[in-house]
């Protein structure tokens, strides 16, 4: 099939690529020429395992190929997929603009039947406002369809889970447009949910709220842990083995980040309030989320008090999980901006978002470096806030010996409490109890 995908973000480049790669004659369109001649370059503008390999194999046999001319993507298409950014405006909502500006642009240039497909994260009605759209400015005659089709990629493995998702969802009142939209995904073998536009549009948003929401209860729970001396990594195991409940997205931390659920899980709040309806868990999933966070700043400031001041603290990660170069509203630079707020100086490593790290906190009382072990030289804490696997396995032996003071904040229970413990670490991990015989050297 002739497919054009309109925004080479994550969802539209790794869904370009994915479509090729099933033999589809992909074209790839963005307003941004740099990103684009970058994509071209074979230089991908995102940390995300396969990618570029995948990339390189479909321009190279062409499948593959990308523009800024979204009248060449448009007129060689039979699908026309919307994926531009729905960022979150100042009271919560999503911001529209894009996705409307793209849909008024697809219209000026069709030429024949096309199915329009919004991928990009929107609330309830917005597929239709794009139909709106689309029909008052096509050439009178032309006939079109649009299809809601959100995408459930997790950033760190999109093209994993593109390749392999639980389910399709696809929303529309046309059954021309659904066949073609099911022809295009026939060789998954997972389940296709048709429905109409509006559910769809609101199956994306109770899909990340509700996940969300379980990371919110965990965390909630590690609170009620730290009270009572259980462990929740623990509770969760037990809890997880129910089929009902299930063990994913079980792990308790410091609250979740990214450019989806705090985005999404506000967007809904905001939907619900808009139909008049209070959607009172997501208000306490808000707040949790944040205090999440807060708790374990607190944790800091209760050892060292709240001026840091001639403190050095190693943080070891910066992105918003692991896998990724991403940054975006990542507890992680959070907590960062928090301790330098207080006088901090901070030592910062992450495998792979030392880049966009950087460029989101600058350079003031903040030195990278490229290994956790350089990092630590010195310091008087170490503070892991991503939850790369590789900060599990670090040489604590060797780590005792290079820093000031041998304390661990962990925020991703990453490290085992024992081994720190013996190696002479005061532990404080999430919802587990701390191990701290060894007295820190604090005033
Ligand atoms: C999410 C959804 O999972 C995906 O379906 C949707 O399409 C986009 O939003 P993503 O934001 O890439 O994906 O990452 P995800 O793996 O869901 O993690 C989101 C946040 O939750 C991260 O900050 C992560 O650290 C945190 N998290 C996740 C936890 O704290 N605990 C968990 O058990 C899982």
């Amino acid at each position: 099939m002739k497919l054009c995908i309109i925004g080479t973000g994550y969802i539209g480049l790794v869904g370009a690529t994915v479509f090729s790669d099933w033999g589809n004659e992909v074209i790839g369109v963005d307003v941004d020429k740099k990103k684009i001649e970058r994509i071209q370059a074979g230089d991908m503008p995102i940390y995300e395992p396969g990618l570029s390999e995948l990339v390189l194999k479909n321009v190279e046999n062409k499948h593959l190929r990308f523009t800024t001319d979204l009248e060449d993507g448009v007129r060689n298409s039979e699908i026309i997929f919307i994926c531009v950014g729905t960022p979150q405006d100042h009271d919560g909502s999503a911001n529209l603009s894009y996705v409307y500006a793209a849909a008024k642009e697809i219209a000026t240039h069709i030429n024949d039947y096309k199915v329009i497909v919004v991928k990009s994260t929107v609330p309830v009605g917005t597929n239709e406002q794009v139909k709106r759209i689309i029909s008052e400015n096509i050439k009178k005659g032309i006939e079109f369809d649009v299809v809601s089709n959100p995408e459930f990629l997790r950033e760190g493995s999109s093209v994993e889970d593109m390749m392999n998702t639980d389910r399709t969802v696809l929303g529309s009142d046309s059954k021309r447009a659904l066949e073609k939209m099911k022809a295009l995904y026939q060789h998954l073998n997972s389940p296709i949910v048709e429905c109409d536009l509006r559910s769809a549009e609101l199956i994306k948003y109770a899909s990340n709220s509700f996940l969300a929401t379980k990371i919110t209860f965990i965390n909630e729970i590690s609170q009620l842990c730290e009270k009572t001396g259980a462990d929740v990594s623990m509770v969760a195991k037990g809890m997880g083995l129910d089929k009902r409940i299930g063990p994913r997205f079980l792990n308790a931390g410091l609250g979740y980040g990214g450019s989806c659920f705090p985005k999404d899980v506000s967007a809904l709040y905001k939907t619900s309030m808009d139909y008049g309806y209070h959607f009172k868990i997501l208000d306490s999933v808000i707040s949790a989320n944040e205090a999440q966070k807060n708790a374990y700043i607190y944790k800091i400031v209760h050892m060292y008090g709240e001026n840091l001041t001639g403190k050095t603290f190693a943080c070891l990660g910066l992105s918003f999980k692991d896998n990724t170069d991403d940054v975006r509203e990542s507890v992680a630079i959070k907590v960062i901006r928090a301790l330098r707020g207080m006088g901090a100086k901070i030592n910062a490593y992450d495998p792979k978002a030392l880049e966009t790290g950087k460029k989101e906190l600058g350079d003031s009382s903040i030195e990278y470096f490229t290994s956790p072990y350089k990092a630590v030289m010195g310091v008087d804490a170490i503070c892991i806030l991503t939850e790369w696997q590789e900060f599990g396995s670090l040489d604590l032996d060797m780590v005792r010996k290079s820093v000031r003071w041998p304390v661990i904040f962990d925020g991703r229970n990453k490290v085992d409490s024992f081994e720190a413990l013996k190696n002479g670490f005061a532990y404080y991990g999430i919802g587990r109890k701390s191990t701290s015989d060894t007295t820190p050297g604090v005033q």
